[in-house]
């Protein structure tokens, strides 16, 4: 998956500047159990190769996470079994944090999720810039277990804990020129010092059309197995749209922007024969380089078939007479 570019940089950290924290923040990290989180990675050891998820492996091993308050939990992943939590962290893709699937669990501590500000702005009538509580807070924090499928043909399960991303967006009024929305990762060499390598072109850019944005099952993730969001799987908050390949799912996102024209993103600008702009799971348009008719479940010895739209048939309407082998 690499191919040497160099780095661009549309917007600097600089220009996401902190905001003042708001009045209520105290009892609202409070309430979701975030008071002080420092997000202390004290279970990651030295990376191993994934392991079969043990009897009962997760929330026993996420305890020294803070516990996020979840109200309803959805498993829409056919009621396959979640993957283990020591995997789900420990095999990672998180170039900012190096290229081996070890290294995000080893050097993504340098990530400061606290104090997060995201700006949203483009095509809507009230843009904001938001302290990550505020943008939050209004709503109810759900569990989503969604299968993730990485377009390397491995996948996992994984009960995420987020708000529908059509909740968040409507607050700050797209309006009529709102045709896709564009997200934009931190690329802040200071805490991500890897970034200088330029493996990439930083920040990290990924979009989504409107209409797949405001889609129900797209989300916007804050935590795993009941906790806030270990680093290496993109703290504080980042995207997930299980029905495309895992690398639309935009980790550690600033700035969320509506635009008229399709957004560039960062996979498709790089290698745009290998990836797509919609990156729709898809079992009958193989990758150049391999095939996508089949997928390894991390833990699990036998590959199983790929479904379509990684087994989410409810979003079809959406590509309704697209040629799909042309919007990969
Ligand atoms: N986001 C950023 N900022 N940087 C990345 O390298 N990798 C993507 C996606 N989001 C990536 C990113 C890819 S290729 C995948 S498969 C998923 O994150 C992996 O998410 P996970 O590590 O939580 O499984």
């Amino acid at each position: 998956m690499l191919i040497r570019v160099s780095p661009q940089h549309p917007i600097k950290p600089s220009e996401i500047t902190a905001e003042a924290v708001h009045a209520d923040r105290r009892q609202f990290l409070a309430r979701m159990g975030l008071a002080g989180a420092g997000l202390a990675l004290a279970g990651c050891s030295e990376a191993k190769p994934p392991v079969p998820p043990a009897a009962g492996a997760g929330p026993a091993a996420t305890s020294a996470l803070p516990a996020l308050e979840v109200g309803k939990t959805s498993a829409l992943a056919g009621g396959e079994k979640p993957s283990s939590y020591e995997d789900i962290t420990h095999y990672n893709n998180y170039y900012e944090f190096g290229t081996d699937k070890s290294d995000p669990a080893r050097n993504a501590a340098t990530l400061r999720p606290r104090p997060w500000t995201v700006l949203i702005d483009g095509e809507c009538d009230a843009p904001g810039q938001l302290d990550l509580d505020a943008l939050i807070k209004p709503h109810a924090l759900e569990e989503r277990i969604y299968r993730l499928r990485c377009v390397e043909a491995w996948s996992m399960v994984i009960p995420w804990v987020g708000v529908p991303l059509a909740d968040l967006l409507k607050r700050f009024k797209p309006n009529s020129k709102a045709k896709f929305v564009q997200f934009f990762s931190l690329a802040d060499a200071e805490q991500m010092p890897m970034i200088r390598r330029g493996v990439l072109p930083y920040p990290y850019r990924e979009g989504l059309r409107i209409d797949e944005a405001m889609h129900p099952l797209a989300f916007m993730v804050v935590g795993l197995y009941g906790k806030v969001l270990p680093n290496q799987n993109g703290a504080p908050i980042r995207l997930m749209a299980p029905w495309k390949y895992g690398f639309k799912a935009a980790k550690s996102i600033v700035r969320i922007r509506f635009t008229e024209t399709q957004p560039e993103t960062t996979w498709n600008a790089i290698g745009a024969a290998e990836y797509g702009f919609y990156g729709n799971v898809n079992p009958e348009v193989d990758h150049p380089r391999w095939s996508q008719a089949s997928e390894r479940r991390l833990g699990e010895l036998f590959r199983k078939p790929t479904l379509m739209f990684n087994g989410y048939p409810e979003v079809a309407p959406l590509y309704a007479g697209m040629d799909l082998r042309r919007y990969y």
